[in-house]
């Protein structure tokens, strides 16, 4: 087997390893995908500043993310159903990241529950929210993510309604999977694959099955959504939530400067600058673009985070160097799931690590915590007018 050097490598054997329908769902983005495209393609255009002749000993990746400390700014994504990449996925993923030092997100549409993951890791996790009409359940889920000692809570905002996302609709998604003669085939085509569900009783949504009224059999993430989601979510919510939590709360999918504001009002640690990986908006900018907007509006007033996009340690250097606090990466950490489970896991953090060391290195930076704007050849983003905003730098 060829080796494994890149994040685009490791997504190659994902593919070849984990039946289509999971695969695909992992990588699809809203309607024509544009957004999900942009969100890599625009960190092709920052350019880095290559300096010589500085002293490169002693370097070191280590920095906060909401005051807690992280062997690099580098987060794993809440991603649903990412127990179906591989079996026991949410487990091994966050086994994973806690030997690496990195923060794990496990979320609310999981396939291994808060007590399952909680039960098969040492260090506290995190835990994402997505809101449903039912309150005795999010509160309940709130408590829960507390009694397993869940160290912060993403709360997801920009996904009460569903984006389309064809590819899920041609596959007839669902977990655990249906049995035609089209979904059968994928597995069968899967055999690593299928040993590894064989081998678990992890087979659907592990945080909602048993603990939501009326839901003993809960295949499709689309149907719940519309079903259960809350699409009246507001900023009176962010405070319930925010109370009823007591303890470090992230916004998730921030893209606006008018909701960055709000956001900062709310009191919250942190907010990601994110539009959900492409998945949601189609034809929104992507996150990176929006990132020195956003810092402008409220970076002195709240941590601003980022996702969408990162596919090398080099994107974390140009998320730094813009001023995100902390990164997160979703896909490529699927992409090793999939591909070689937490081993998998480990080798992604290793490479974007290494990426990232190497490239600090040569940009004159040993300390990622000094790395800033100065490192970048200009920034494209600074001048590009979005349209639409009411506030912020232009
Ligand atoms: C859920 O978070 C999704 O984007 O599918």
């Amino acid at each position: 087997m060829p080796p494994i050097l890149t994040i685009s490598d490791m997504k190659t054997r994902a593919e070849r390893r984990v039946p289509k329908m999971f695969f695909d769902y992992a990588d699809s983005g809203a309607w024509t995908e544009s957004t999900y495209r942009a969100n890599e393609t625009d960190f092709g255009r920052i350019k880095l500043r290559q300096r010589v002749l500085v002293d490169m000993t002693d370097r070191s990746l280590a920095s906060e993310m909401v005051g807690q400390k992280v062997a690099m700014p580098v987060a794993l994504s809440p991603t649903g159903l990412t127990g179906m990449q591989h079996a026991d996925g949410e487990i091994l993923a966050a086994q994973a990241a806690e030997e690496f030092g990195v923060p794990f997100s496990l979320s609310t549409m999981s396939i291994c529950s808060i007590e399952d993951v909680a039960a098969h890791t040492k260090k506290p996790f995190w835990f994402q929210l997505y809101v449903m009409k039912d309150r005795d359940f999010i509160g309940n889920l709130i408590d829960r993510a507390k009694a397993a000692g869940c160290s912060a809570l993403i709360l997801t905002l920009d996904l009460q309604i569903i984006g389309q996302r064809h590819k899920d609709l041609r596959n007839g998604l669902s977990a655990p999977p249906k049995f035609t003669p089209k979904h059968i085939w994928q597995m069968a085509t899967r055999p690593r694959w299928c040993l590894g569900m064989l081998g678990t009783r992890r087979h659907s949504f592990g945080n909602i099955v048993g603990h939501a009224k009326n839901v003993s059999d809960l295949s499709s993430l689309s149907s719940w959504t519309a079903e259960q989601f809350d699409p009246q979510l507001s900023w009176k919510d962010v405070e319930w939530i925010k109370q009823r939590w007591g303890g470090k709360l992230i916004l998730k999918g921030i893209l606006d400067e008018d909701d960055a504001r709000a956001a900062a009002d709310s009191g919250a640690d942190a907010l990601i600058v994110s539009n959900h990986g492409g998945r949601q908006l189609d034809g929104a900018p992507s996150s990176i673009s929006m990132l020195p907007r956003i810092l402008e509006a409220v970076g002195d007033r709240i941590e601003v985070h980022l996702d969408g996009g990162i596919r090398s340690g080099q994107d974390v250097l140009k998320a730094v160097a813009l001023g995100a606090k902390g990164i997160y990466i979703g896909r490529p950490f699927l992409y090793g799931l999939g591909a070689g489970g937490k081993d998998g896991v480990r080798q992604v953090l290793e490479i974007i690590a290494k990426e990232l060391d190497v490239s600090m290195a040569l940009c004159g930076k040993r300390l990622i915590t000094d790395v800033d704007h100065r490192i970048l050849m200009g920034n494209p983003f600074s001048l590009v007018d979005h349209g639409g905003g009411t506030g912020g730098a232009a």
